[in-house]
Formats: C-alpha cells, sequence, structure tokens
C-alpha cells in the first residue's frame, strides 16, 4: 500500500481555521480511571502543531463500542478530556454532545489554539434506544452534518483506519479539504517500511489464539516473509495438521486442512513450536512441559523453553521483524515467559527495524518496558491487521490526495 501521496497536515493551511480531527481516543478506562494513555500521547504532534499554528480546534474520538443507552452512561469522553488536559498542559473545553445548538455554539466561540472535544462519535449509534449505527454504518446525513462544523478535516485516527465510519470516511467525502495528521503519516510510513519494503532477513512472529483470525495475514506475508514464527493458541490447529497430538488444547477444526494448505504452500517458511508449557485447565498453574505432543488431559498455553531458544535463533541476524500476537496466555504469570522472550529477542536486534502490529503485543512491550525498544510500535490492533492483509484502509484512502 501507498499512502505517499496523501496530503499531511504539513499540505495545508490551519491559521485562523476550525480544523475538525479525528483521533483514536478509545482507550482502556476501568473503574473510571484511564490505564494507558499512549493513544492520548500519540496524538500530541498533531494537536501541537495546530496550537502553534493558531487552529481553532475540535477533537472528536470513539471511546468503545456503544450498543444501547445504558452503554452511555459509562462511555462518556468527559474523562478523555480531562486526562488530555492533563497531557496537553492547556484548558480543554469538552462538549457532552455529539450534535446540536451548544456544541455549535462552542465551536463558533472558539479562539486561535483553543481546543475542543466533542462526545463519544459512537453516541450515535443509538437514538432514543432504538439502535441506529449512524457513525458505524457512515449515515450520510451525519457525516455531511459533521463536515460542516468545520472548514478542514485532519484524520490522526490510525486505530480506526480500517472502519469506514460517518466520522472519518464520511467527513471526508463532504469537505472542502482534507489531510492526514502526523501519527498516522508515521503509522503509514513504518507499516510500509515493515511490510512493503522490507530489509532482508524478513521475519514475522504471528500468535494469538485463531487461525481464523489471522488467515489474511499469513496469506499475504507467506508472499513477503523469509520467516514465519507461529505461537499462541493457533499453533495447535497446525501441529494437528501435522498429525500430532494436542490433548485440549486449543483447535479450530475446520480449519485444520487450510493448516494443511499453507504448510504446504509455506515451502518451510513456517516456523512451529516445538515444545510447550501446559496445565490441565485453563488456569495460572505452575506448568507442565510437554514436546510436539499435548498428552490427553493437558492443554497448551504457552511456547515451551526449546521453542524460545529455536524462535531467539530465526530472529538472530534478522534485518526486518514484524510481531503481531501473544505467544501464549501473557496474562497468566506461569505462561507469559514465550511472549516475553519473543518480545525482549526482538527488541534487543542491533541494526533491526522492528514493528508490532497494535493489540495484545503493543499492549505487552509497552507494559514490559520496551516501548522505546522498538521502531515502531503501532497504536492500531485491526487497522495494522488489515494493513498487514494487503488490504486497503478505507479512512486513508478518503482524504485527499497531494
Ligand atoms: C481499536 O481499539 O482497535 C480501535 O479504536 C477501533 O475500535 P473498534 O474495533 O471498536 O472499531
Amino acid at each position: 500500500m501507498n499512502y505517499n501521496n496523501k496530503k499531511t497536515l504539513k499540505d495545508i493551511e490551519v491559521n485562523g481555521k476550525k480544523v475538525l480531527v479525528r483521533v483514536d481516543f478509545n482507550v482502556p478506562v476501568k473503574e473510571g480511571v484511564i490505564t494507558d494513555d499512549n493513544r492520548i500521547q500519540a496524538a500530541m504532534p498533531t494537536i501541537k502543531h495546530l496550537i502553534e499554528n493558531d487552529a481553532k480546534i475540535i477533537l472528536f474520538s470513539h471511546l468503545s463500542r456503544i450498543k444501547t443507552e445504558e452503554d452511555k452512561a459509562t462511555k462518556s469522553l468527559a474523562v478523555v478530556a480531562k486526562k488530555l488536559e492533563e497531557v496537553l498542559g492547556k484548558t480543554v473545553k469538552f462538549v457532552p454532545q455529539t450534535r446540536g445548538a451548544e456544541l455549535e455554539a462552542a465551536i463558533n466561540e472558539l479562539k486561535n489554539g483553543e481546543v475542543l472535544l466533542f462526545e463519544n462519535t459512537r453516541f450515535e449509534d443509538v437514538k432514543n434506544g432504538e439502535v441506529v449505527k449512524a457513525e458505524s454504518k457512515n449515515d450520510p446525513e451525519l457525516g455531511k452534518y459533521w463536515a460542516s462544523l468545520g472548514d478542514v478535516f485532519v484524520n490522526d485516527a490510525f486505530g480506526t483506519a480500517h472502519r469506514a465510519h460517518a466520522s472519518n470516511v464520511g467527513i471526508s467525502e463532504n469537505i472542502a479539504e482534507s489531510a492526514l495528521g502526523f501519527l498516522v503519516e508515521k503509522e503509514v510510513e513504518n507499516l510500509g517500511k515493515g511490510i512493503d519494503a522490507p530489509e532482508r532477513p524478513f521475519v514475522a512472529i504471528l500468535g494469538g489464539a485463531k487461525v481464523s483470525d489471522k488467515i489474511g495475514v499469513i496469506d499475504h506475508l507467506l508472499t513477503k516473509v523469509d520467516k514465519i514464527l507461529v505461537g499462541g493458541g493457533m499453533t495447535f490447529t497446525f501441529m494437528k495438521a501435522l498429525g500430532h497430538e494436542i490433548g485440549n488444547s486449543l483447535l479450530e477444526e475446520d480449519k485444520v486442512e487450510l493448516a494443511k494448505e499453507y504448510l504446504a504452500k509455506a515451502n518451510g517458511k513456517i516456523i512451529l513450536p516445538v515444545d510447550a508449557a501446559c496445565a490441565s485447565t485453563f488456569a495460572d498453574v505452575e506448568p507442565t512441559f510437554c514436546g510436539l505432543d499435548v498428552p490427553e488431559g493437558l492443554m497448551g498455553l504457552d511456547i515451551g523453553p526449546k521453542t524460545i531458544e529455536l524462535f531467539q535463533k530465526e530472529l538472530a541476524g534478522a534485518k526486518t521483524v514484524v510481531w503481531n500476537g501473544p505467544m501464549g496466555v501473557s496474562e497468566f504469570e506461569n505462561f507469559k515467559a514465550g511472549t516475553v522472550a519473543v518480545c525482549e529477542s526482538a527488541a534487543k536486534l542491533d541494526n533491526a527495524f522492528t514493528l508490532i502490529g497494535g493489540g495484545d503485543s503493543a499492549a505487552a512491550a509497552i507494559k514490559l518496558g520496551f516501548k522505546d525498544d522498538f521502531s515502531w510500535i503501532s497504536t492500531g490492533g485491526g487497522a495494522s491487521l488489515q494493513y498487514m492483509e494487503g488490504k486497503a484502509l478505507p479512512g486513508i484512502e478518503a482524504i485527499q490526495s497531494k
């Protein structure tokens, strides 16, 4: 995918203009507290540039998914506005509405360099108790209305780039000028470097529970990589395809044939685990280690020590590494060793371009303190996965070209 031709913030004049900025502030909130503000931090370059260049800044984002009126009580962006003020060190005017007179007046009162955040765009998905999905199905009226609130649209929400919603595609289609924000610009630059123009050897590490979630990625990456190291629950569908015993491990019976096809097509590029850390139930207990076969009564919950060694050997000397998905149940103390080891090995590589495709693996790397040791950690799980599948991202496609 090449998005080099898209207009970016540097290509547009923002001084004195009402600039609508779609950000992805879909951050984890536990009991009213934001537990990870990386996405807010990641939007800072764009917001600061707009402040420094005297724009009137209108920010908006979704937070989680809204399916009922009750969801709205716990999914307000008010908590994000507070955090944003803290991170930015500047007043943020929060408007608890997604449309209407109060919002319009607040926008009209904005002075150059001031920042406003309006309410969760997905509140538009439920109206008077009825699920209408105006935001999520890109209702044409909504995109047009939001576009009418500003002069220019900046899309800096990489995490939502794989969605064609009113707050990204809808606005883009109805506004005079649009551009990518600095975060999205960096995301596509780094994903392009990692996936489309990799220096070799190029090694991908794929984990996660299901083969079915990674079909598109395996398909696309097999045409690009030198090796794919496979871990996580999906391992066992591949092991079954090879005729191994997998005990009670996770299995997608209907994907065994597909796994066989991949293994045949991969021509040795797919590297599977040679051992596993197992338990008799899905619980954080002392692991029992097994080899290629998982005996009856046990389930594999992480890659084993021999696999860690094997993966470390495969990673040594790699010039490009792309990682998506944990190697085991990394939220369990006893089954996180594989994910930690892979993360550490990739982080420590010298002279390699190392990329994490968002989601759980990004969260794990940040939690483990490796945030600054990777070349790029994407802020978008679903969006980077779609990029890795070689599929277009509608939120970016909709932005004007230079
Ligand atoms: C994400 O967290 O991956 C993005 O914010 C997109 O959220 P969604 O999957 O609810 O569209």
